[in-house]
C-alpha cells in the first residue's frame, strides 16, 4: 500500500509521516532526502549542478535503524542532506528531468516492494497516481519559515528567519512552476492546512482517513 502525502518546504509533512509510518507499521520514505543526495554529491565534488548525466550516476537509498541513508556512487551523502545549501541548491537540481527520472526509478523500485508512506512534491500527482490515500499538506509561509529558523538555530545557524522566508517563497515558486511534476494537488488528494494545528492533530486527521478508507474499502 501506498500513501502518498505531498506539500511544500517546511509544511511539516515529513514529521507527520514518520509518526502516521510507526503507527501503521510502514516505511516512512522521504524522496526529497533524494534530490537532497544527488544535490550534495553534486556539491561536495564541485560538479556544476545544472548538468546532470544519468550514466554518472548511481543513486541507492537504504535504511540503517530508522534513518533513511542516501548513497551516489556507493558514497553515503547522509550527513550533508540537510544543510541548508543543500536545500536551497536541492531545488534547482530538482528542476532537471534527468535528476527526475534517476529519483523516480529509484522510488518507484524501492517503494513497489513494500508498505510506505512517501512524502514529496509529486508523489500523488505523478509517482505513484494510483497511490491508495494521498494528502496535500500545506501550511501559511510565515508558519514554514518560523519552523525552519528554529530547526537551523538548533543546528547553532546564524540564517535569519526573513532569508529563510524568503529562501521558502523562492523554492515554493520553482516547483510549482517546473515543467516536470510541479508541485500540485492531486484532484483526489486530501487538502490539510497544518498552519494552526498541532503535529498530533495533524496525525489524528491523516489516521482517521486512513481507517474510512479501510472501511470504504470491506
Ligand atoms: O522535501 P525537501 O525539502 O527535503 O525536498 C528537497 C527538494 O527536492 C525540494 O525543494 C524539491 O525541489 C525537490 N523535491 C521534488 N519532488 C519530490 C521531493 C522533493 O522536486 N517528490
Amino acid at each position: 500500500m501506498i500513501i502518498a502525502v505531498d506539500g511544500p518546504a517546511g509544511s511539516g509533512k515529513s514529521t507527520v509521516a514518520d509518526i502516521v509510518a510507526k503507527k501503521l507499521g510502514f516505511i516512512h520514505f522521504n524522496s526529497g532526502l533524494l534530490y537532497r543526495g544527488i544535490t550534495a554529491y553534486l556539491l561536495k565534488n564541485e560538479l556544476d549542478i545544472n548538468d546532470v548525466k544519468k550514466e554518472d550516476i548511481i543513486l541507492e537509498t537504504s535504511f540503517i535503524g530508522d534513518v533513511q541513508h542516501v548513497f551516489v556512487n556507493g558514497e553515503d551523502y547522509t550527513p550533508y542532506l540537510r544543510e541548508n545549501i543543500v536545500s536551497i541548491n536541492s531545488t534547482i537540481v530538482g528542476k532537471n528531468p534527468i535528476t527526475r527520472q534517476i529519483v523516480d526509478d529509484c522510488q518507484r523500485t524501492f517503494c513497489s516492494a513494500n508498505n510506505c508512506i512517501i512524502d514529496g512534491r509529486d508523489i500523488g500527482t505523478h509517482v505513484f497516481p494510483n497511490a491508495e490515500l494521498k494528502f496535500y499538506v500545506d501550511c501559511n509561509v510565515k508558519v514554514r519559515a518560523k519552523r525552519r529558523f528554529l530547526e537551523e538555530q538548533e543546528k547553532n545557524s546564524n540564517v535569519s528567519l526573513k532569508a529563510i522566508e524568503m529562501q521558502i517563497i523562492e523554492r515554493d515558486e520553482t516547483d510549482k512552476n517546473r515543467k516536470i511534476a510541479p508541485l500540485v494537488q492531486a484532484p483526489d488528494a486530501i487538502y490539510i492546512d497544518t498552519s494552526d494545528l498541532t503535529i498530533d492533530q495533524v496525525v489524528e486527521l491523516m489516521m482517521k482517513y486512513y481507517y474510512e478508507l479501510g472501511l470504504t474499502q470491506k
